[in-house]
């Protein structure tokens, strides 16, 4: 066995004899496949979309239908994020040369830790599924599988069957750059793998401003409230979420890039504590703390709320807003910056009805998370998903405590003054129940390579 696969989706598989890697590489090994590349500029993501004909045959994965009721949608295009892996716990990645698309660009690249790239399939899987329920609307896209490929696999045989999909290399020479590029550092570095996340598409928007990564106020305001659930139903903060990490499609917008994201359930460094407390003059655990006891629903806003509504909204969306500077400062070593979600900021609270804007906020925090009233039978329920998970048509991460998780990260965690620390014990107690971190079911069906 050359190659390590593991399994967990959003999507519904078909076939319920199939693992999702095994869906996956059916529409690969389509006849009529096609392979092109969507992205490969920043440090490690190398993505690409691979499209099989919208024929009546049904494909392996069936998503989310545009009714938001069901997963009985045939999906007939696959996103897949490869990344380079190291899965050496006791060394830091090791350096890789550029990536050079033609004579004048280079790209630099960075190796990814599996436990990051991992974690970044678990978060985005976890937040689907369960943004999924109650009413089929989910803040980010549907992961249909995660694969770890080692390098004997991936250059001999994973890799040409990507490329043998490029069907015009001379309008995609892209695409063929990327594959050549973890093919040679595959090589080099045999100690290496490659990681590929296969999520479904999000057709962006082909307005100009979505176009050119810019946010209308609506898709700004869904966007505040997305970050709003997201941190009060999972206490994780994504502080990479600039306009790039948005992709606003006809009718809504969606998170993406979970490879920068924070668990508040866990215990912060010292060096961010203390840049927290320097930057905004306030201790980090007072200020969660405030927040810990608040729940989506303390949002839905009635007669009597408003007012409340609004100072948590504030109170809640200057917190993320902080710690997305906070965390930039600590994984750039860089003195403070703009949050990367400036962009959001600046348009819901630059100019006048920003009070108006809030509600409209609260408002939409409602309608993505408030169960429907209006069906006999929900297909969506949290309950109608379990089933689907226990009978293998999505596969899924479990989710346990482990207090054990993180330690080399946080080496100089948390030794704080007294104050903070009295502080701390009951929003950390509290929510470490709900821990979010990361086990993964026993469940799994080894692949064999193909041959
Ligand atoms: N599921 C998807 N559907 C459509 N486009 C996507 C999808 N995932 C990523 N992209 C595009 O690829 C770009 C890079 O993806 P991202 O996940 O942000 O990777 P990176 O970690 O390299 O920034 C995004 O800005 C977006 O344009
Ligand atoms: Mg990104």
């Amino acid at each position: 066995m050359t190659t390590k696969t593991e399994k967990y989706g959003g999507l519904k598989i078909k076939n319920k004899e199939q693992s999702s890697f095994e869906a996956v590489l059916a529409m690969l090994e389509h006849p009529d496949a096609m392979l092109t590349s969507v992205s490969y500029k920043s440090l490690s993501g190398f993505l690409f979309r691979l499209d099989i004909p919208t024929n009546r045959q049904t494909p392996p994965f069936l998503g989310l239908n545009a009714s938001g009721t069901a997963l009985n949608q045939p999906v007939y295009t696959l996103v897949f994020k490869c990344s380079l892996i190291d899965d050496v716990t006791s060394r830091r990645p090791p350096r890789i040369r550029a990536l050079k698309i033609d004579e004048t660009h280079r790209y630099k690249k960075q190796v990814e830790t599996l436990k990051d790239f991992t974690q970044e399939a678990a978060i985005q899987q976890h937040i689907y599924l369960n943004t999924l329920s109650p009413n089929g609307k989910p803040i980010c896209l549907a992961v249909a599988d995660f694969s770890i490929f080692d390098s004997a696999y991936a250059t001999t045989s994973f890799i040409d069957l990507l490329k043998s999909k490029v069907h015009h290399p001379e309008r995609d020479p892209n695409a063929i750059a990327m594959l050549e590029y973890l093919r040679k550092i595959l090589i080099r570095h045999n100690d290496l793998k490659m990681g590929m996340i296969s999520m479904e598409l999000a057709e962006r928007r082909t307005t100009a401003a979505a176009h050119g990564g810019v946010l209308s106020l609506q898709d700004c305001k869904r966007t505040l409230a997305q970050i709003i659930i997201m941190f009060f139903r999972f206490q994780h903060i994504n502080f990479d979420l600039h306009a790039g990490n948005v992709i606003c499609t006809q009718n809504t917008s969606y998170l993406i890039d979970f490879g920068r994201v924070v668990n508040l359930q866990k215990p912060m460094t010292k060096y961010f504590l203390k840049t927290y407390r320097r930057g905004f003059h306030k201790s980090y655990h007072f200020e969660y703390t405030r927040l810990a006891n608040i729940s989506v629903t303390d949002f839905y806003l009635n007669k009597k709320n408003e007012n409340e509504v609004i100072e948590n909204l504030q109170n809640a969306i200057e917190f993320i807003k902080n710690v997305d500077i906070t965390k930039n400062c600590e994984f750039t070593k860089t003195e403070f910056r703009l949050p990367q979600m400036q962009h959001l900021l600046d348009c819901v609270f630059k100019g006048g009805s920003v009070y108006d804007h809030l509600l409209d906020i609260a408002h939409l925090i409602r309608e993505m998370t408030e169960a429907p009233t209006d069906r006999s039978t929900n297909a969506l329920s949290r309950k109608a998903i379990r089933n689907m998970i226990q009978q293998g048509r999505i596969f899924s991460f479990a989710l346990e405590q482990d207090d054990d998780e993180d330690t080399e990260e946080d080496e100089e965690t948390e030794e704080e003054t007294e104050e903070e620390t009295e502080k701390e014990t009951e929003a950390t107690t509290k929510s470490r129940k709900r821990s979010l971190s990361v086990r993964f079911q026993t469940r799994k069906r080894r692949l064999s390579p193909s041959p």
